[in-house]
């Protein structure tokens, strides 16, 4: 049976159809306790050797937002940026309803779950997260930028030897998503083994 005859799944579906939505475009609402709970819930079903649960989600919402826009500001001070960059990235702090920072927690003495292993499993965490946020109608975007490294801002996000991977940007999408063409072809990243 070719794939142009297979039925896709639902729940198929909607895995090929998530795109990002940023900052620019999400709109109040965002996502209640409830639905960021089920997004946790999405990701804790992701792949993880020893269930090490190598990531944590810090949820900015309501007056939080205000403090990591100071943050941001005082971050792109430091990085020399001039008042008016300072405060586009104080701006962009505010602008979705809600914003969640992916913490990775990776554990170094464990021989038998390298730390590539544990990244791949906070990867498959995010990407649920993501996909549960489509799936309950809300737009998203995974965005990072080296503020991730500036001191004030990991020492606000991380508790000692965890590494702040970025922030999703959550909300309503306030336009239809742009589904945006993939950089390979299913038949390009499936490949038989040995190659012919
Ligand atoms: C860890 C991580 C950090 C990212 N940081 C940024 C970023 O700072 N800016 C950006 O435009 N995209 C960033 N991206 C990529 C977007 O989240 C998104 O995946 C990309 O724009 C492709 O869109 P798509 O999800 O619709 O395929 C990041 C992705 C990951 C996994």
């Amino acid at each position: 049976m070719s794939e142009l005859e297979l039925e896709i799944p639902v729940g198929l579906q909607a895995l090929l159809s998530r795109s990002s939505v940023g900052p620019k475009h999400l709109i109040e609402p965002g996502p209640s306790a409830a639905q960021l709970r089920l997004m946790a819930a999405a990701a804790l079903h992701a792949p993880d050797h020893a269930e090490l649960v190598p990531f944590r989600f810090k949820v900015v919402r309501g007056e939080a937002r205000q403090r990591m826009a100071e943050l941001f500001m005082q971050a792109a001070l430091h990085a020399g940026k001039d008042a008016a960059g300072a405060q586009m990235d104080a701006e962009r702090a505010l602008k979705p309803p809600v914003t969640v920072a992916v913490v990775a927690r990776i554990d170094m003495g464990r021989p038998q779950v390298p730390a590539h292993e544990q990244w791949a499993c906070v990867g498959g965490a995010l990407g649920n997260f993501l996909s549960a946020a489509y799936v309950l109608g809300f737009g998203g975007k995974m965005l990072s930028g080296a503020k991730v490294r500036d001191p004030l801002i990991t020492a606000a996000f991380c508790a000692p030897g965890e590494t702040l991977l970025g922030w999703i940007a959550l909300g309503t999408p306030a336009r239809p998503a742009q589904v945006r063409s993939r950089p390979l072809s299913p038949e390009q990243v499936l490949q038989d083994w040995p190659a012919a």
